[in-house]
């Protein structure tokens, strides 16, 4: 089945320059280059998107029939955006999308002044999610997380990287990747899986016998079965020391599973430094990398993906340095970071923290939702792009302005949602 969506209006395609390569700086703002004015019409076949022109052209080309109303005929089906932007499909490249239990009782004692690492010790916070995902048979895992992709499905969300991490054991750890594994092949959501068996160390254990489990069983496993695209640790002050980082993404390496890491969240410990140094897709959190870190990333293509919903839950500021990032020419992107303590899956919120909070132009923000994420995602059927032979993954916005993807954060700016040419048709 062809889509042939007629009278867009402004269309933020993300077209300019090399799109394997984030934009940075300037490139940021540019308008000019990455949106095309209203009036285009797209036609999407095959699953992508085949033509960009005149609306009028394209409908007297492909749809003469055309009468006005959202139409199919034969294998086409007619959309009529009326007037409204069109912007690609929202890349969320950080989640913690499965997990079971509840923590809502934490806030309470975030009130009473404890910290997120004093309620992790005081028997909450990870370890505590840990219990309740644990007991969860591989189907409760697959209906959760169905649950929670289209949820993100309805703003906009198309593509999603998924965490383990809340096994903290071999076999609750692959229980969870391949959770995710099943959920990409039976939903119209992009799944893509990373490791994350070093989120914690599970209670009880001794420090150097999960290293080494880490290393010795669940790396091995993990890369056997294919199921992990990535590594991931936390590594940060009181959980996963730089050495022990190190330790588990070179073993990584050596299975040739590349690493996207948490860093530097509540402090600097030279974690976004490390990820550089590993070579490792993106730091992320790195809400306290110093500056030479975060030009140690530049130099080496780690991007820096900031996670403002995070310090937003926990009634932090929010002052990850976004506009230097800009001003710097270093490469950023924005993502959920959806875990039990932050039920953020809604990227246009993300946006709309990123613009009212800290600052950053609108559009600046929808590429760091777009095309920079996509391009550490290693998959060229991903680019958040909307350019000819793309997957044909896109949103239609509320508003004629692109900049209305993220300005309503209690209301759904978007309106329609298209994944790999098929329309969207979850209910709301
Ligand atoms: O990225 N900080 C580490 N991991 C998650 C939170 C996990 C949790 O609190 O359950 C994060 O914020
Ligand atoms: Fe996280």
């Amino acid at each position: 089945m062809g889509v042939l969506i007629l009278n867009c209006g402004e269309v933020a395609h993300m077209g300019s320059g090399d799109t394997t390569q984030p934009l940075v700086g300037a490139e940021m703002l540019d308008r000019e280059s990455n949106i095309f004015p209203a009036g285009h019409g797209i036609m999407i076949q095959d699953s992508k998107f085949h033509i960009f022109g005149d609306s009028e052209s394209l409908q007297s080309e492909f749809a003469p029939w055309w009468d006005g109303s959202e139409q199919i005929s034969g294998d086409l089906a007619v959309v009529d955006a009326k007037g409204k932007a069109i912007i690609p499909g929202l890349v969320d490249s950080h989640t913690h999308l499965l997990w079971g239990g509840d923590r809502s009782s934490e806030m309470r004692l975030r009130q009473a002044g404890m910290t997120y690492r004093q309620i992790a010790e005081a028997g909450g916070g990870i370890a505590k999610t840990v219990l309740s995902t644990r007991s969860m048979s591989l189907s409760d895992l697959c209906r959760i997380g169905i649950t929670r992709a289209n949820q993100a499905v309805l703003t906009g969300t198309t593509v999603i990287e998924a965490k383990s991490g809340y096994g903290l054991e071999t076999e609750a750890e692959l229980r969870l990747l391949e959770a995710m594994k099943a959920i990409d092949d039976s939903s119209i959501v992009k799944l893509l899986p990373t490791w994350l068996g070093a989120h914690d160390f599970p209670y009880g254990r001794q420090r150097s016998e999960y290293l080494e489990e880490l290393v010795n069983s669940q790396l091995p496993a993990v890369a056997e079965q294919g199921i992990a695209k990535w590594v991931d640790v936390f590594c940060e002050e009181g959980w996963y020391t730089n050495d022990e980082t190190e330790y588990i993404v070179r073993a990584s390496t050596e299975h040739g599973i590349p690493s996207r890491l948490h860093v530097d969240e509540f402090e600097d410990s030279g974690g976004l430094a490390l990820a550089a140094e590993l070579g490792s897709v993106s730091g992320d959190h790195a809400a306290k990398s110093s500056v030479e870190s975060r030009q140690a990333a530049s130099d080496n293509g780690t991007m820096q993906t900031f996670l403002p919903g995070t310090p937003y839950v926990l009634g932090k500021p929010l002052d990850s340095p976004l506009n230097q990032c800009i001003e710097n020419n270093w490469a950023f992107s924005l993502a959920t970071d959806y875990n039990p303590n932050c039920r953020i899956l809604s990227m246009p919120f993300i946006g709309n923290l990123a613009t009212t909070r800290m600052g950053l132009d609108p559009f600046a923000a929808l590429v760091a939702a777009t095309r920079n994420p996509s391009t550490t995602l290693d998959d060229p059927s991903i680019n958040g792009t909307i350019v000819e032979s793309g997957r044909a993954d896109l949103n239609i916005l509320w508003s004629q302005s692109v900049d209305g993807w993220c300005q309503t954060p209690g209301e759904n700016p978007i309106v329609k949602t298209i994944i790999g040419g098929s329309i969207v048709n979850l209910d709301r």
